[in-house]
């Protein structure tokens, strides 16, 4: 995967003063692709969506092929579009995805097999609407892993089996899982995807892993894990940023903490909003819902330039920092392709203009993607 001194192809990619959304930059010049300029680095991938994989988004498509080799589905492996109903299980959007990624020959990731959030009710319900039982339980979590990693063993790389079990203080989420099965939950899960596909990657996967108190709950929990053998590949971070938070030191420190493990890292839904904070609270905790107001939406008609310099500039700061750290990370990923399609529209305050990807709502290339590719060029050993 990583061919250090491979001569990097060159391919010609003329972007038409591909104005970023301020309207200032020109762009036009020969450059190497995301994903030949990073190859010698890391993996480079984006969430894609049902639409896309439908190639009813052409100009999305287009991109994937040029600047990506790693996709993982924004929705549709969730449980609630796998199996909305006991035993039901809808696998045409996900086969698609499989298909197309396999076909691209790009590493496919299964997103997401055990999660709190958009999981159906009956999962933890009987017929009459009460609690199942810890047996009842443990029963569906191993039908649901082994039907789905069972289907598409040896063709997704990795999956990210449990998400978000970790609450900021460190402890374990108190979820459905944790409240019936108790904390072995984690551990059964690893244990069950393991068994189906014993060749596919394990990651444990959470938002907001700057924080010291997260970061030492994951540690710890990681170490439980290898410590009963299960074989845990990487811990994804996942990389909802914003503009003040987290510290970029706090965010290294992490990446060398889950590398001290001996397991790899992985940045796993990148996006970096430009907007200001609803308030103090920070993450990526689904449940988090913010009241919408005007001053917190400035940028309906566009970024003023040096409100796009600063995102840019933090942007780059993370790369050169995913750059400084390449022997620990294995893939950055991408939360979506373009600005129009993000969730961070979206989340933490319904509604919002924001602009956190790397190509704008025409699907046009932000100048940034070039400040990458040279980054990458001027950084990495070819
Ligand atoms: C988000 C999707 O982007 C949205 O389309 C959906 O409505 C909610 O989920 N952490 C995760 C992702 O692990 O699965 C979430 O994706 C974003 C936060």
């Amino acid at each position: 995967m990583k061919k250090k001194n491979e001569r990097i192809r060159p391919l010609l990619l003329c972007f038409l003063a591909a104005a970023c959304t301020t309207g200032s930059a020109q762009v036009s010049k020969e450059a190497l692709s995301l994903k030949e300029a990073l190859q010698p680095a890391f993996l480079i991938g984006a969430a894609v969506t049902t639409r896309q994989m439908n190639l009813q988004d052409t100009a999305a498509v287009r991109l994937l092929r040029t600047h990506f080799n790693a996709i993982v589905p924004e929705n549709c492996m969730k449980i609630q579009s796998l199996q909305p109903h006991e035993g039901v299980f809808h696998f045409s959007d996900a086969d698609r995805l499989v298909a197309f990624g396999q076909q691209e020959g790009m590493h496919v990731t299964g997103h997401t097999l055990i999660w709190h959030s958009q999981v159906p009710d009956w999962f933890f319900t009987d017929k009459d609407g009460n609690e199942v039982s810890k047996e009842i339980l443990i029963e569906r979590m191993r039908t649901h892993i082994t039907t789905v990693v069972s289907r598409y063993k040896g063709r997704i790389k990795g999956w990210d089996v449990v998400n978000e079990a970790v609450e900021d203080d460190g402890s374990l989420r108190r979820n459905k899982f944790l409240q019936i099965i108790g904390e072995e939950y984690i551990r059964l899960a690893f244990e069950f995807a393991h068994a189906a596909d014993p060749d596919a990657e394990l990651y444990y996967n959470d938002y907001s892993l700057a924080l010291p108190r997260k970061r030492d709950g994951v540690v710890a929990l990681a170490k439980q894990l290898l410590e009963s053998g299960i074989p845990l590949s990487a811990i994804g971070m996942q990389g909802h940023l914003g503009m003040q938070f987290p510290s970029i030191r706090e965010f290294e420190k992490s990446i060398l903490a889950f590398s001290a493990l001996g397991v790899k890292v992985m940045i796993t839904e990148l996006d970096l909003s430009i907007l200001p904070e609803p308030s103090q609270r920070t993450g990526a905790d689904i449940a988090r819902k913010e009241a919408y107001r005007k001053e917190i939406n400035p940028y309906t008609n566009g970024v003023p330039e040096a409100v796009y310099k600063e995102w840019q500039d933090r942007y780059l700061d993370f790369f050169t920092l995913f750059l400084k750290q390449a022997d620990k990370i294995s893939r950055v990923t991408l939360w979506g392709l373009s600005d129009g399609t993000s969730w961070r529209n979206n989340f933490p305050v319904r509604g919002r203009t924001d602009y956190p990807l790397l190509f704008d709502r025409q699907y046009r290339a932000k100048p940034l993607v070039y400040k990458l590719i040279e980054r990458a060029q001027s950084d990495l050993p070819r």
